[in-house]
């Protein structure tokens, strides 16, 4: 029974100008599965990070088990029993499981006997209900075995007190419930106590026992999840009770082939068929929903259609005309794109969010009618427009994109895309890491895309956004299409069996 308490005391953080925390206190009780929510850019990372010593503080007191103690570096956390799941991945790419594990502990012996570590390695997997491959490099995980790694690391370095920035992003939903359910297990049995950032009212309501809310860098509260309904939390993050936006679909019929794909495959980093001899239409006014768990081909299979990667073999078209995803094609075809982890693949992230809102249209009117010189002030005006409809949480164009919280640098990059009333739509995930209110607000403005004409390809791992969305499914399984059905025909068991290869 080590499941330590913590409580955070009047804690304080700027970034120049900005308030990301303003004395925030919270109190977590040994044993707790404490959720922690807020709208994107409310201060949830900032909050865990201080704690963990990752940022520094400009106030704030932390007591363990009721006791003072200072962390001012994650080393100092890892020492008092705390870890962390950061919203992004730490493991090294091209070490294995076991090398990753191992060489993370605290002490090491000055020779280390790989064969007496794989084993005592095995043994703890045998301990726990779910695990990963130990001897494949993390870099062919995928990203859903990332994940469960990341958290096996923690039980295996024996962390009392777990933080996680939104965990369950990159599981499916049966991924997510085995590994919350396990935490759930040990938090009642006091081994673990936990604090955990999520978005998903699901999850809170499943797993949590209590829920802190964050609004603006300020603290709105903390209550029992027994006491509180999803309007009440949705209230308590957004500050009233929000009308959300809605999907109406209006009735329209397919129009003309914009995307071609015959017989596309396309190879992964380590040289495997990842797309495998993929055929598929997508008309005008259509969106084509791609449902399937995460590393069936799908990430490759946009990065080549984001002009990211090459096919092996096969053709694209757009309106009847070989397409090679150049740049130009992509602005003559007017095709805009989001890919997943977009500060990583859709953005520059030392670029202002300014510069970055203007990747498409840099050598185009107004930000250079010339085609030669930038003009700013115009970049700038674009940008200010697109910060205010998209409601992106930045201190202005100027600031550096990367020093947005998750969720605006994904609302920037939407912006971008949408904003371009292009022919050709290709979004993975769109609304990954989105608060409740930038979901429904997302999902309306591609099917307004759709409404007016846009062919839509929505690649998603959530198969409610498939259902929601879509006029046609696609399962992807194994880099091939497994299934095909008309949305409105759709048998949610047959989607599920054939994601899962049956
Ligand atoms: N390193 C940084 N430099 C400058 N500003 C930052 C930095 N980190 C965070 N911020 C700002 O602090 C605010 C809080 O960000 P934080 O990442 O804590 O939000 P969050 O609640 O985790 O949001 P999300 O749900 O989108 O992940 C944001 O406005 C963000 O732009
Ligand atoms: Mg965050």
């Amino acid at each position: 029974m080590n499941a330590p308490s913590l409580e955070l005391i009047g804690f304080s953080k700027r970034f120049g100008g900005l308030a990301a925390l303003d004395e925030v206190s919270v109190k977590i009780v040994p044993g707790a599965f404490h959720a922690l929510l807020g709208e994107n850019g409310a201060g949830k990372s900032t909050l865990v990070k201080c704690a963990m010593g990752y940022y520094a503080a400009d106030a704030g007191e932390i007591l363990l088990n009721g006791r003072q103690v200072v962390i001012n570096h994650p080393k100092q956390a890892h020492e008092l029993g705390l870890g962390m799941v950061y919203q992004h991945f730490t493991l090294v790419p091209n070490m294995t499981v076991l090398e990753n594990f191992v060489l993370s502990r605290k002490h090491l012996p000055s020779v280390i006997d790989w064969t007496v570590e794989r084993q005592r390695l095995k043994d703890f997997f045998d301990t726990t209900p779910f695990t990963v491959p130990l001897d494949l490099p993390v870099a062919d995980l995928a990203a859903g075995q990332k994940q469960k790694a990341e958290i096996l690391r923690q039980l295996y370095l024996k962390r009392t007190l777990l933080i996680l920035d939104e965990p369950t992003s990159v599981l499916t939903p049966d991924e997510a419930d085995e590994v919350l359910s396990t935490l759930k297990q040990m938090t009642r049995e006091l081994v673990l106590t936990i604090v955990t950032i999520t978005h998903k009212f699901r999850e809170v309501n499943a797993f949590c026992d209590t829920v802190t809310v964050l609004r603006r860098g300020k603290l709105v509260g903390t209550r029992p999840v027994s006491e509180l309904d999803n309007d009440t939390m949705a209230e308590m993050m957004v500050g009233r009770r929000e009308t959300r936006a809605t999907v109406e679909r209006e009735q329209r019929a397919a129009g003309k082939t914009v995307l071609q794909i015959e017989g596309l495959s396309v190879a992964n980093t380590v040289g495997q068929l990842a797309v495998d001899v993929l055929s598929l239409d997508i008309h005008a006014g259509e969106i084509v929903g791609v449902a399937g768990v995460s590393g069936n081909g799908q990430r490759e299979l946009v990065e080549t259609l984001a002009g990211q990667r090459h096919a092996e073999a096969g053709v694209m078209k757009v309106h009847g005309e070989r397409y090679t995803a150049t740049r130009p094609e992509m602005i003559r075809h007017r095709i805009a794109c989001l890919p997943e982890e977009p500060l990583r693949n859709a953005c520059v992230a030392e670029m202002s969010v300014a510069e970055n809102m203007a990747l498409r249209s840099f050598d185009q009117a107004p930000a250079s009618p010339d085609g030669v010189r930038l003009r700013r002030a115009p970049m700038r005006d674009v940008a200010r427009r697109l910060i205010e409809a998209y409601r992106v949480k930045t201190p202005g164009p100027d600031a550096p994109i990367k020093a947005l919280s998750g969720g605006n640098v994904q609302r920037a990059v939407l912006a971008r895309e949408l904003s371009s009333e292009g022919d050709l739509l290709i979004v993975a995930n769109p609304c990954f890491g989105l608060d409740f209110a930038a979901v429904a607000e997302i999902r309306a403005r591609i099917v307004q895309a759709r409404n007016r004409g846009a062919a839509v390809l929505l690649v998603s791992e959530d198969l409610d956004e498939i259902l929601q969305l879509s006029d046609r499914i696609v399962v992807m399984f194994d880099g091939k299409l497994a299934l095909q059905t008309q949305a409105a025909q759709a048998d949610v068991g047959a989607i599920g069996r054939a994601m899962a290869g049956h």
